[in-house]
């Protein structure tokens, strides 16, 4: 089938079946297209966890549809293709977490969102590249264990006053591919381009950017900002977005271009198998959903 065809069938069926397509913003541009909502980590678990239709579709990386499915439990929450998975999740496992508890038990466990159930339940609370900040504040105690990324950690941190905050020592290989030298080989065709990242970048990154935001924070900023050109450090498929919010606007990714191939394995085919065929369900062992959520809920409710 055509794109075009493909996206149509998939629209009908998300209809005639009660589905709800969640879409993060990483995903490839056929697929934000028939998505009912596209969005950053907090936006997607808001949405998650108050959609009325009986089956989420999650459209992004295995631990965003196991969010959905801690939130919703009586819900069916669908993976178009499971292996899809995270390199930055996989540097935290349960047991090494459970150790680091131990080796400072005093310490509040803050995990980002980019982890699997296991590990949001060993957490305290949740958070996201869009709150990390406000978390890390609110969390009563004065030490915290922050899991897993040690840029995102380590950027908000230094805005954290008073808390004494170990990192663990995980990163997004995405990310941290993006560098002062990817971004200066564009700038310098480009000179008055603002350099706007992700916090996910590394430290020699993120201190030299113009702004530094979740996705869903960049993509308002370009909207918002007098600027007409930007070189963007985060993934690609932020872009499509950005240009449908500002068609005016011209938009430069860091050479090389940062591309996450675990979330380009949902492909449209993907997507209409999966609808069609009621594939692939995610299921999360209760006692460790019922802890994981207690934590993604102490964020919702901050
Ligand atoms: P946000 O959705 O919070 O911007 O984070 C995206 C992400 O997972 C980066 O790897």
């Amino acid at each position: 089938m055509e794109i075009q065809e493909l996206q149509e069938e998939i629209r009908r069926k998300k209809r005639e079946k009660d589905v709800v397509i969640l879409a993060h913003y990483y995903q490839q541009p056929e697929i934000q297209d028939i998505a009912d909502f596209v969005g950053d980590s907090l936006e997607l678990s808001r949405v998650a966890a108050s959609a009325p239709q009986g089956t989420i579709l999650f459209c992004g990386v295995r631990f965003m549809a196991e969010t959905a499915k801690i939130l919703s439990p009586d819900k069916k929450v669908l993976t178009p293709y499971p292996q899809a998975g995270c390199l930055l999740a996989d540097m935290a496992e349960p047991r090494q977490v459970e150790e680091a508890k131990k080796a400072h038990p005093t310490a509040r466990v803050v995990a980002y969102v980019n982890v699997y159930a296991e590990i949001k339940a060993l957490a305290d609370i949740i958070c996201t590249s869009a709150n990390a900040r406000k978390v890390m504040e609110k969390i009563e105690g004065e030490k915290i264990l922050f899991v897993p990324d040690r840029n995102l950690g380590a950027y908000h941190a230094r805005a954290v006053k008073g808390k004494e905050v170990l990192l663990w020592d995980g990163y997004c290989p995405i990310h941290e591919r993006i560098t002062p030298a990817s971004i200066d080989r564009v700038k310098e065709k480009h000179p008055d381009a603002l350099v706007i990242v992700h916090p996910e970048c590394p430290p020699a990154v993120t201190e030299q950017a113009d702004f530094v935001g979740s996705t869903s924070q960049l993509l308002r900023f370009v909207e918002e900002s007098d600027a007409t050109c930007f070189i963007i450090g985060t993934e690609a498929g932020i872009l499509h977005q950005m240009r449908k919010k500002a068609p005016d606007k011209e938009f430069l990714l860091p050479d090389p271009i940062p591309v996450c191939d675990q979330m380009k394995m949902i492909t449209l085919e993907r997507v209409y198998t999966s609808l069609k065929e009621d594939i692939y369900p995610v299921t999360v062992e209760e006692t460790i959903r019922v802890k994981a959520e207690k934590a993604i809920r102490r964020m919702l409710e901050l």
